[in-house]
């Protein structure tokens, strides 16, 4: 299939996302986002009325220039941050009804996220960084340690295993992070610039890598990024225009 095909494909037929009857809800809606910031006691509104779908399986690029509110709507997708007003439904519940130690278990269980700054543990070594999540969520160290060894196998990092983060290059940070991110298999990735620190042959190998787990595992996922390349792969590609989501038509 050739990407224009891949483009226009509506998404229940897309290979890797589920079929949505018309009743059916769903994986995340966003309904009437606002989100704003203050700077220097004028608020600055970056979030407008947004609103967003996206089903199961979905691989969903978000473009644009510096500053338009990329960042800003990862976030809220990640429940990191509260919108200042609208609706965020995950499978049809409210995320922002869950009572705050429900939403963190959710947030490490359901979603993987790659920040566009990596916020890795620098004294810890690469497979200690990628079992973290594992801990956190109370796996036993035998359990989650080949699992987090494997994926940073995945990543290109086998030799990489037992180095402090410190001492890694950049785009080996990166590929850390990523791994951190996929360990527990979440169901949504949420990646911002996952090949920003990259060269061209290891973002290659990061973007088949995304490419075969949203096939693999149905893995739905919201990548920004100013690599074309990548986000030509992707089912949809949006950009945000005055606070909104649209989807663009000419990539
Ligand atoms: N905590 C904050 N306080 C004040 N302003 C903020 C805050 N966070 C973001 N902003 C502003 O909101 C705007 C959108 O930021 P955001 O990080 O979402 O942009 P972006 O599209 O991800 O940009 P880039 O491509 O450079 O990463 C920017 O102008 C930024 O300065
Ligand atoms: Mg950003």
């Amino acid at each position: 299939m050739d990407d224009t095909n891949k483009r226009n494909m509506n998404v229940t037929g897309v290979k890797g996302a589920k079929a949505a009857g018309p009743e059916s809800e769903p994986l995340i809606r966003l309904e009437g986002i606002s989100k704003g910031f203050e700077y220097d006691s004028s608020p600055i509104q970056i979030l407008k009325d947004a609103s967003l779908s996206i089903q199961q399986g979905e691989s969903i690029a978000v473009v644009g220039e510096s500053g338009i509110g990329k960042s800003t709507l990862l976030h809220i997708l990640g429940t990191l941050d509260k919108p200042d007003s609208g609706q965020f439904f995950f499978r049809g519940k409210n995320v922002f009804d869950m009572e705050k130690t429900r939403l963190a278990s959710f947030r490490n269980t359901t979603i993987g996220f790659v920040f566009q700054f990596h916020y890795l543990l620098a004294e810890f070594t690469s497979l200690e960084n990628v079992m973290m999540p594992g801990l956190i969520a109370g796996m036993p160290k035998n359990r989650i340690k080949p699992e987090a060894e494997a994926i940073l196998v995945r990543v290109g990092l086998k030799e990489r295993l037992s180095h402090r983060v410190n001492d890694l290059s950049g785009g080996e940070q990166q590929r850390v992070a990523l791994a951190r991110a996929l360990v527990l298999k979440p169901r949504i990735l949420l990646a911002d610039e996952p090949t920003g620190n990259l060269d061209i042959r290891n973002s290659i190998q990061v973007h088949d890598f995304l490419m075969q787990l949203n096939e693999e595992m149905q893995m739905t996922m919201v990548v920004v990024t100013h690599n074309m390349k990548l986000a030509r792969c992707m089912q949809r590609c949006m950009t945000i225009q005055d606070g909104k989501l649209v989807d663009m038509d000419n990539k």
